[in-house]
């Protein structure tokens, strides 16, 4: 049973949040929590629907064991914010669209992925950087700080929901 869901949310839903479901929902499954968390991703630009991820973010995701071949990019919609509990966003672009598109009545929460990075290398770095247009050894850097912050997050999602047992009985 879903006890928890969650949804990285990027630009183009191609390079940064397919990046983060693949090594949350890799991290997910180690922990066996397959069946009690949601992982899934999407983008606030409609460039690139229906398009598997970009092959640069897929090679360097495999060289560290994530399979983001199944991935398929596709946009937020207003529905998202009632089926998801945490709304993950990569910069504050994303962050502020999602804003902005979010029903007064959603509970989802909304944050910055990064605001659960935890290694102090990362503690003035706020987003995660848009490589689409940059070199190739902007996508490792990418992945550095989707592995350090996705790892956080777990950490506080299995929180959550060892509470909610707690509190259910
Ligand atoms: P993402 O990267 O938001 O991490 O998926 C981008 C992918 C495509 C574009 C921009 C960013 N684009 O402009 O097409």
């Amino acid at each position: 049973m879903v006890r928890v869901s969650v949804l990285f949310v990027c630009l183009g839903n191609i390079c940064r949040s397919p990046t983060a479901h693949a090594v949350f929902q890799s991290m997910v499954d180690d922990a066996g929590l397959t069946k009690a968390i949601y992982v899934d991703g999407a983008g606030t630009g409609d460039w690139h629907l229906g398009h598997a991820p970009d092959a640069r973010s897929s090679a360097t995701a495999a060289e560290r064991g994530y399979d983001m071949s199944a991935l398929r990019s596709r946009l937020v919609t207003v529905e998202d914010f009632s089926t998801f509990d945490y709304i993950i966003a990569m910069d504050a672009d994303n962050l502020r669209n999602l804003r902005a598109m979010c029903p007064p009545e959603s509970k989802a929460t909304l944050q910055l992925l990064l605001d659960y990075s935890r290694h102090p290398e990362y503690d003035a770095v706020s987003e995660v950087p848009d490589p689409y247009y940059g070199g190739e050894d902007g996508f490792p850097h990418v992945l550095d700080l989707i592995e350090d912050s996705t790892a956080a997050l777990l950490t506080h999602v299995k929180a959550e929901i060892a509470t909610a047992s707690v509190v259910q009985g």
